[in-house]
């Protein structure tokens, strides 16, 4: 099935979808967004995703977005689509007006984008399996890295240096030396049997997977602990993990190089991977 764009409301390939030259999104990144997994048609965690849109749309002020019709849109857009193993892409800019840095005066209504692409979990099914290498970068983002705005560049660009040194991932490290997140997906590590990651806050993307991980973390009975952790330190963990829309739950068995624990996916990585088997299989049998 092809990918199909909704774009303010109308339907096209995502090919002929076009916005203006004065779309602030195009000009300054002054948009948000979210990716959506689908499994067998259904948006996966849909409620947690609408919850951190709504959040980054009034954090960074961009008004007048109804968040049920949205959602309304998004069933159309992937039904029409027929896709069921797939991505939906949303984003919302400020809209369209001639380029000023302040907000347009009058507001201009934002520009509404929604994507919904087939997406193949094969090859990343059987990093799964293997466990990951990662490398590590210095954190060049902003101080608001909890709202999911398009402003990546210092995300693609680590991103591309992993891709070039054959790993999935860069994961990030601030000034002080301690690893915050990587570039699209959270991290997660584990200390004396304790799972832990960085504390919520502007340092990070709540993300919806690690928030769904912390509820699987505490049914299958492990403990949980926000902390920080340095970069020097990682290699040293029992296992480290990334979890993310589409990487689901993905071990970490490198670090620039150095085996992590025994340079494979570890014990806990395996319950919690089936943990999140079983919730989604629960979810499309029950819708709980
Ligand atoms: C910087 C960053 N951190 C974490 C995540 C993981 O978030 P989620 O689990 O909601 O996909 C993402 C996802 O794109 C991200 O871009």
């Amino acid at each position: 099935m092809p990918a199909l764009a909704c774009l303010n409301g109308v339907f096209s390939s995502p090919e002929d979808a076009r916005v203006p030259i004065w779309d602030r999104g195009f000009l300054f990144g002054d948009s948000v967004y979210e990716v959506c997994r689908l499994y067998q048609g259904r948006a996966w965690l849909e409620a947690e995703h609408w919850a951190r849109l709504d959040r980054s749309l009034s954090a960074v002020r961009i008004r007048g977005v109804d968040l049920d019709a949205l959602a309304l849109r998004m069933r159309q857009t992937v039904l029409k689509s027929q896709i069921k193993e797939g991505i939906v892409y949303i984003q919302f800019t400020r809209g369209v007006a001639p380029r000023a840095h302040a907000f347009p005066q009058p507001p201009v209504p934002p520009t509404e984008l929604i994507v919904v692409m087939p997406y193949d979990d094969g090859p990343t099914a059987r990093r799964r399996i293997e466990g990951a290498a990662v490398i590590s970068r210095p954190d060049l983002r902003w101080g608001r890295c909890d709202i999911k705005s398009t402003n990546l560049l210092p995300n693609v660009l680590a991103c591309q240096e992993a891709t070039e040194a054959g790993a999935i991932e860069a994961v990030l490290v601030d000034r002080d030396g301690y690893v915050t997140e990587a570039t699209h997906s959270s991290l997660l590590w584990v200390r004396q049997g304790v799972v832990e990651a960085s504390p919520e806050g502007t340092e990070i993307l709540p993300g919806t997977t690690r928030q769904l991980l912390l509820r699987l973390i505490r049914e299958e009975g492990l403990s949980f602990r926000e902390t920080r952790i340095a970069r020097s330190e990682l290699a040293a963990c029992e296992e480290v993990l990334l979890s993310g829309t589409t990487l689901e739950l993905m071990p970490v068995v490198r670090v620039d190089g150095d085996p992590v624990g025994s340079g494979m996916p570890g014990p806990i990585a395996r319950r919690l991977q089936t943990a999140f088997r079983r919730s989604v299989q629960r979810w499309l049998e029950t819708g709980a």
